[in-house]
């Protein structure tokens, strides 16, 4: 019998995609859920944001007398909690602290997977309320279950990734995610509290008319990036005029328009910074898998982003990412 309803909810559709799999375990599935009610939770808080003034700051008491966090920091602690609570994750490493974070109890020593998040990307944004963001990616942990995870799980290629994704909390909180099977986007109906599927199977159009770069850093960027920027202001090979530039300073929002609508996204090394500013773990990784999943590319200029193997949780690496016909237009000036 099948229901003739036209919308799913983020559980309704991983429990979908695990019955067409009646192998799978749903350790996955209940992790992507996981992540989704962490989304949620630091939704609400993000929407308060401009409240901050009357609530009080970050590091204070409010006026209920609660301990005010950092929004960053409060919404590191939900992810991490939710995984923790969770049965599908080992560990987790995440932009704001220093190291990984071994989950010692019974059921996540026998978890089958390891996450790396940045809590809240874009956070200088927020008291300006602009789009922010939540990246992250899933690894399968390479060491035994049953033993604690360690730092060998987090420190694997990309392209090992089983699942990335990120949420947009934006003029609509948005989730997509990435796993082999594609690329869905659900949007948060605040009605019901639930992200509902909303950009099903979506595609990276092969070009479009948006470069998303830095330029105040213009003169400190290579050559080759120099020259194919200055070939986007002018009459480029796709469209025939100059492409629209476009740079909120928040990459999930930046990259998340270069995906629906086309576009290349780009943060090069700088003469005083030659990786840039992007970490590989926590940014470059998840958006590398999701976007070349969805039929883009990524590279650090001189490879696929995947392909990069960590030496260091904190990385850093130069990123270009976007349409695949517009990065191949970006590897005629800046060879690979
Ligand atoms: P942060 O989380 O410290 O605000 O950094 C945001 C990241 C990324 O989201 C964005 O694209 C980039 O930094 C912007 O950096 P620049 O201001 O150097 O362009």
């Amino acid at each position: 019998m099948s229901i003739d309803r036209k919308i799913l909810t983020l559980d309704e559709f991983t429990i979908q995609q695990l019955r067409a799999f009646p192998q799978a375990t749903g350790e996955l599935s209940s992790l992507l859920r996981d992540l989704g009610l962490a989304a949620k939770r630091v939704n609400v808080e993000v929407n308060k944001a401009g409240l901050v003034d009357i609530l009080g700051d970050a590091g204070t008491t409010n006026v209920q007398g609660e301990d005010v966090k950092k929004l960053d920091v409060f919404a590191n602690n939900q992810f991490m909690k939710v995984l923790q609570h969770g049965i599908s994750c080992a560990g987790i490493a995440s932009e704001e602290l220093d190291d990984i974070v071994v989950f010692d109890d019974e059921i996540s020593k026998n978890a089958k997977y390891v996450v790396m998040f940045d809590p809240l990307d874009g956070s200088g944004n927020i008291d300006v309320n602009i789009s922010i963001g939540t990246i992250f990616g899933v690894y399968r942990r390479v060491s035994e279950r049953g033993t604690l995870c360690s730092k060998e799980d987090f420190l694997q290629q990309g392209r090992n990734q089983v699942a990335a994704g990120y949420i947009v909390y934006g003029s609509s909180t948005m989730m997509v995610y990435a796993t082999k099977r594609g690329v869905n986007g659900f949007t948060l109906d605040p009605s019901i509290g639930e992200f509902c599927l909303s950009h099903p199977d979506i595609k990276c159009p092969d070009f479009g008319n948006i470069y998303s770069v830095n330029h105040g850093n213009f003169f400190r960027y290579e050559k080759g990036v120099q020259d194919y920027i200055t070939a986007c202001q002018k009459k480029n090979k796709t469209n025939g005029g100059p492409y629209t530039q476009r740079y909120i300073g928040s990459m999930v929002a930046d990259v998340h328009r270069s995906l629906i609508k086309g576009g290349i996204f780009m943060y090069p090394g700088t003469t005083d910074k030659p990786k840039g500013k992007l970490r590989l773990m926590y940014e470059c990784n998840p958006f590398a898998y999701l976007v070349e999943m969805a039929g883009g590319k990524a590279t650090n200029g001189k490879i696929p982003i995947l392909d990069v193997q960590p030496t260091e949780l904190h990385q850093r690496e130069p990123l270009f990412i976007g349409s695949k016909g517009m990065m191949e237009e970006l590897e005629t000036y800046h060879k690979l």
